[in-house]
């Protein structure tokens, strides 16, 4: 058979069992990403095998019992129930698989460096158990270049060829957990891939299960697309919070400054002030494109200077709370202080990179007496000891209550009533008015 008839011929056949739901869909890495993929295609009518390292993330999924927020127990279940989804430790259920989602981390070393360990460690798996006829697709969050530069050539050692003999596409995850209206099935799916047929082949499998999705040209211009997005975020929320340092020294109320400059029709979109970056995306994602544009000489100055505003958040929180209870004769030092929510935002339970670790930490530091109450994290690691969370009632013998995380199921109208005195870093008491509040 000539080259050509053999790209044809591969590629209509996975296409083929793309289209007649035969192809057997793999998801590596089963977290809050991963999770709800697999899900998504469980319920579009393939067959999902979840392979995470995690014992206990796949006994959970194969008795149907899910551990994400936006899963439900009762819509994982019955897709475990009738073969749908299952989940193994065992990379050689690759063997049997025609698509792999490779849905793992991408931290930061201490270093600010990215850590790329999970994407190589899940990926050496993968080449054992490679075959031809496969699609795979990096929708870890990482730096320009990583699909072609680091994935492609692990699974090239196979001597199978890219675009002809198997596909591999990059596609970033949007997931934003905790959003009630945008979930993966209807949030746009950009993908790129390594040639136009594995970008086709991208393209076509994602429409089975998503809304809408949307090639792009390469495997690095969708890596970037997700940079771009994130540093969007991270630098207008940089921006914002110097405002609000700014408008805090000069006595003039943030939040109702942004209300108001959001009631212009055009041109300007409001992002809010608060106590600091959370959770695995945006304090993160900015690094891996600064890391990448500086090996090429390029400096990513916006990038670094918000990372600092938003790093020095915790501290003008601990400031807040300083000034606070100075103002009514009592130090830090001996006082109890609350914090409500410490999940990085408003209803879910994801503690990682979360501001509130920090400013409880602070606080300790300045012999503050430290306690917290969160609806969806029983207990926190600080500084090796475990703290449990206490009772919302807890607000009232507390000397100051702090809100970092402002979660909808929050009895705010009873806290206004009970505390002694509140730091407010979310605007979530707007519209109470009482001299014991302070806002950022
Ligand atoms: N959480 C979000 O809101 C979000 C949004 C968009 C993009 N992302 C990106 O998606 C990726 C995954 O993030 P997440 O929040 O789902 O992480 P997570 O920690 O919730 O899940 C990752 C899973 O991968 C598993 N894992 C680790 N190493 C593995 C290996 N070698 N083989 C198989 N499984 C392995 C872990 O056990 C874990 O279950 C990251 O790159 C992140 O930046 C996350």
């Amino acid at each position: 058979m000539s080259d050509s008839l053999a790209v044809a011929a591969t590629q209509k056949i996975l296409e083929q069992k793309i289209l007649d739901r035969r192809a057997r869909v793999g998801i590596v890495g089963l977290g809050y990403v991963g999770l709800p993929l697999a899900v998504e295609f469980a319920r579009a009518g393939f067959s999902v095998t979840g392979i995470d390292i995690s014992e206990e993330k796949t006994r959970r999924v194969n008795a149907g019992d899910s551990y994400v927020g936006d899963i439900p127990s009762s819509v994982l279940a019955p897709l475990v129930e009738a073969g749908k989804l299952r989940a193994t430790t065992d990379f050689s259920a690759a063997l049997e698989l025609d698509t792999i989602n490779i849905c793992v981390p991408t931290p930061l070393r201490k270093t600010k460096d990215p850590d790329m360990s999970f994407i190589v460690s899940s990926c050496q798996e993968i080449a054992r158990h490679f075959h031809a006829g496969m699609l795979v697709i990096l929708e870890s969050t990482t730096y320009p270049g990583t699909t072609d530069e680091l994935v492609l050539p692990m699974l090239s050692k196979s001597g199978l060829e890219v675009g002809r003999d198997f596909f591999l596409c990059f596609s970033p995850e949007r997931v934003d957990p905790g959003n009630p209206k945008y979930q993966t099935v209807n949030i746009p799916k950009v993908v790129g891939g390594c040639t136009a047929a594995c970008t086709e082949m991208g393209r076509l499998f994602y429409s089975q299960a998503l809304e809408r999705v949307v090639p792009v040209s390469s495997t690095q211009v969708a890596e970037m697309v997700k940079l771009l997005e994130n540093t969007f975020r991270m630098i207008n929320i940089g921006l914002v919070n110097e405002m609000a340092l700014m408008c805090d020294r000069i006595g003039v109320d943030v939040w109702e400054v942004i209300d108001a400059a959001a009631t212009k029709p055009f041109g300007f979109m409001p992002f809010y002030p608060g106590p600091g970056l959370g959770g695995h995306c945006i304090p993160i994602d900015p690094f891996y494109l600064s890391w990448k544009t500086r090996q090429a000489g390029i400096e990513a100055r916006f990038i670094e200077l918000a990372g600092y505003i938003n790093g020095q958040m915790p501290h003008f929180v601990v400031d807040k709370v300083q000034g606070a209870l100075n103002d009514v004769g009592k130090p830090v030092k001996g006082s109890r202080i609350h914090v409500m929510g410490v999940a990085y935002k408003r209803d879910i339970d994801d503690l990682r990179e979360s501001p509130a670790l920090d400013v409880l930490l602070l606080l300790q530091r300045l012999g503050g007496i430290v306690s917290f109450s969160d609806p969806f994290v029983p207990s926190l690691k600080l500084d090796g000891t475990t703290l449990e969370a206490a009772p919302e009632t807890s607000v009232s013998s507390a000397d100051c209550v702090v809100i970092v995380t402002d979660h909808s199921s929050f009895d705010y109208a009873g806290l206004v009533d009970r505390a002694n005195l509140i730091v407010d870093t979310r605007n979530a008491l707007k519209g109470h008015t009482s001299k014991k509040i302070v806002r950022l």
